[in-house]
């Protein structure tokens, strides 16, 4: 099957693409688009191997979860690894983790932590080995650790919890050998007990509302997922975030992404090296507010547009009366001098 895509087709497909699920393919990409959506053609079925009639059909009508899926299994690209960033995870360690255990010792011995766009689950993972390392006795409480992703394939991955090396580039040997068991060759298995600590479950960060499950987080992590996303896309997700979070709770981005993140809701605090995201006081409102008044400034912006319109309309009306008048004038003109001429002669 050859890549038959015009380039109008394609430029659609990722405009649909990035409203529906936030991934990101500008023109310099459209090569790459256009290989995947032979590969996701193939996959649906049914049109006769023809992408191009392919992408015309998901255009046309909302997308249903096998299609979701499809897309996300050739779309989404999955580079992660464990404890990725070294100094994050110690800041966690040595400022979050450890104040929020010593107050939740005392208050319900519970702890909410979700890890949005988890890939295959080596970030979610990492987190459960911090947690078994600063609470041995970890089952006596109540640990809610979630792993989401929009790539089913990835998804299955994680739950398998069976790594190459490649997923272990940063990881000293000791944890290799107290978490990790051989699973064939040059494969290595995460214990049982850290599994069961991670639940896994498909989300798509684009959708509108997020489970009530995923509410009352003392931490998200949503790291190197967003920042291909639209600044809009992004901003309505990092809103729905902060819902989802409890009071004083952080939102915790990639340093690439950190530049780009700019929320009401949102205060950032400097650790050495690391900025995390607090939830502001009020941060609810504070987003709330914040929509309103851009809510009233493009109610403005329209009304002004409008305005325009018709100044626009009226001055189109106005020059083509005066085209009519100049022709007039024109033709006229013409008669008179063809009637001088016959004057002189
Ligand atoms: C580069 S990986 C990041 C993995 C991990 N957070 C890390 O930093 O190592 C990006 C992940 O975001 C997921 N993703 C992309 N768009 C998504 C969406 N709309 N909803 C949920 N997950 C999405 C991809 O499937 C991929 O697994």
């Amino acid at each position: 099957m050859t890549s038959n895509i015009p380039d109008h087709l394609i430029a659609q497909m990722s405009k649909f693409i990035n409203s529906k699920m936030g991934l990101h393919f500008p023109q310099s990409r459209w090569n790459d688009l256009k290989r995947s959506m032979v590969d996701v053609t193939r996959e649906l079925g049914g049109y006769k191997d023809d992408p191009a009639a392919c992408i015309q059909h998901l255009l046309s009508a909302p997308l249903a979860k096998k299609q979701i899926d499809i897309l996300a299994k050739h779309l989404t690209i999955g580079e992660t690894y464990f404890f990725r960033d070294k100094n994050l995870f110690h800041t966690l360690e040595q400022h979050i983790f450890r104040k929020l255990i010593d107050s939740r010792r005392t208050g319900g011995k519970s702890i909410r932590i979700w890890s949005a766009g988890c890939c295959t689950g080596e970030e979610p993972y990492s987190l459960a080995i911090l947690i078994d390392q600063m609470i041995p006795a970890w089952q006596d409480w109540n640990i809610m650790l979630m792993g989401t992703d929009i790539n089913t394939r990835f998804l299955q991955k994680a739950k398998k919890g069976v790594y190459t090396s490649w997923s272990f580039r940063d990881v000293p040997e000791q944890i290799m050998e107290r978490y990790f068991k051989k699973a064939g060759e040059k494969q290595f298995e995460i214990c049982e007990s850290l599994k069961k600590m991670v639940k896994f479950h498909q989300l798509n960060l684009v959708e509108d509302c997020y489970p009530s499950s995923f509410s009352r987080m003392d931490i998200i992590f949503c790291r190197n997922v967003l920042m291909y996303f639209k600044p809009e896309v992004r901003d309505q997700i990092i809103g729905r975030f902060i819902r989802s979070l409890s009071k004083n709770a952080y939102l915790i981005f990639s340093p690439s992404e950190s530049p780009c993140i700019r929320h009401a809701g949102l205060h950032p605090v400097q650790f050495r090296g690391v900025t995390l995201y607090r939830k502001a006081e009020n941060g609810n409102l504070k987003v709330e507010t914040r929509n309103s008044k851009l809510e009233t400034r493009n109610l403005k912006l329209e009304t002004r547009n409008s305005k325009l319109e018709t100044r626009n309309l009226k001055l189109e009306t106005r020059n083509l009366k005066l085209e009519t008048r100049n022709s007039k004038l024109e033709t006229r003109n013409s008669k008179l001098e063809t009637r001088n001429s016959k004057l002189e002669t």
